[in-house]
């Protein structure tokens, strides 16, 4: 016995019982015929709902200390791991391409990492070195810079630890040390990638405090424990040291409400930006906290999906060139204002051409 009777009917269509969105929807089969605006090239551009340009690419790339050396970073086919000299050049290149704005990520030999990260807020690191060299070389492009212990613990993980647990508020006193030392070398956005309780606001009070309150931040605010960064964990040297997980800070792939509320509340704390990451996995996410909070939205292609698109493409399992493309628009369609991809370069050169 159900209660249907009480349940309103919704108006069906077709003998399906879909809501009519609108006259264009309800139209059917042969006056409406899908395949007429496919016809031709340029009405399949005319047509076209999702633009990639080069204003949305922000490019990661991986330094490491000495000089005039890129070195290539094995599961990272293409990628590779640059001095600051050859790193500044590189900025100069993406700049002229249009590149809005570069990540930086630091390989930090093992002897200066520590327990407590504390090479993090060293003002003379190899990320605030990196910074200063880029601002005075190449003015006109963005400069983001994680804000996260992992790659200077000697433990790889994200927080500082007591008895085995990570600790949430300690470990946020060195994010903000860490904050402030890249602040002060000239870094444009601050983009914490730790998922710790309240370092969106506690970052946020300790720039205003400093009169860095123009300095943006760009919260990783949906940040999965994802074996897709396996290669990025090589790519920083931090792989052969981390050994556990990070599940107790980062989100469970199985969860969507909970970004919602992440997003919500990092948003509370004064985030410019927010991001979700991994990207083509997450692309529900990323269009529920766009529809949901109409913030900057950002996704991030990590490095694992690179590595999965760019081997297959190796092997000849598919078009590299034209999977690339697809990946990207499926962002921007998903709602996203840009993506942060180690594609970057290769596709502003392409749109360039
Ligand atoms: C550090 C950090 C990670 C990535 C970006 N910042 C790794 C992690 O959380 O273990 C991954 C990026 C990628 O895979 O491309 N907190």
């Amino acid at each position: 016995m159900t209660n249907d009777k009480k349940i309103p009917k919704k108006p069906t269509f077709l003998g399906t019982n879909c809501t009519p969105l609108s006259p264009g929807v309800m139209a059917s089969y042969p006056q409406t015929r899908m395949r007429r605006n496919r016809q031709t090239d340029w009405s399949r551009r005319l047509i076209k709902e999702s633009v990639l340009s080069c204003d949305d690419l922000i490019w990661p790339i991986f330094i490491k200390d000495g000089e005039n050396e890129s070195e290539d970073i094995v599961s990272l086919p293409g990628v590779q791991r640059h001095t600051i000299d050859r790193a500044v050049e590189l900025a100069k290149e993406a700049c002229s391409l249009g590149i809005p704005v570069i990540a930086l990520f630091p390989m930090i030999p093992k002897y200066l990492r520590s327990a407590d990260g504390s090479e993090a807020w060293n003002s003379d690191n190899l990320i605030c070195r990196t910074t200063a060299a880029i601002k005075s070389a190449v003015p006109g492009i963005g400069i983001l810079c994680d804000v996260a212990l992992d790659p200077f613990t000697s433990h790889g993980h994200d927080g500082l630890i007591e008895n085995g647990i990570i600790i949430n508020d300690p470990t946020i006193d060195a994010l903000i040390k860490q904050t402030l030392a890249q602040a002060r070398a000239g870094c444009d956005i601050i983009a914490p990638s730790d998922m710790m309780d309240g370092r969106i606001g506690a970052i946020r009070r300790a720039l205003d405090g400093e009169g860095f309150d123009g300095i943006q931040i760009m919260a990783y605010t949906a940040k999965y424990a994802s074996a897709f960064y396996g290669p990025f964990r090589e790519a920083v040297g931090s792989s052969k040291i981390f050994t556990g997980n990070k599940l107790t800070y980062q989100m469970d792939p199985a969860n969507g409400d909970e970004a919602l509320r992440e997003a919500a509340l990092d948003i509370a704390e004064g985030a410019d930006m927010v991001m979700i990451k991994p990207g083509m996995p997450y692309l529900d996410i990323i269009w529920r906290i766009k529809q949901t909070f109409q913030m900057p939205t950002f996704a991030y292609q990590v490095s694992g999906e690179y590595a999965m698109l760019t081997v297959a493409a190796e092997r000849g399992c598919f078009d590299g060139h034209k999977v690339k493309w697809e990946s990207l628009i499926s962002f921007k369609r998903a709602g996203a204002n840009g993506i942060l991809t180690y594609f970057a370069l290769e596709i502003a050169k392409e749109l360039n051409e």
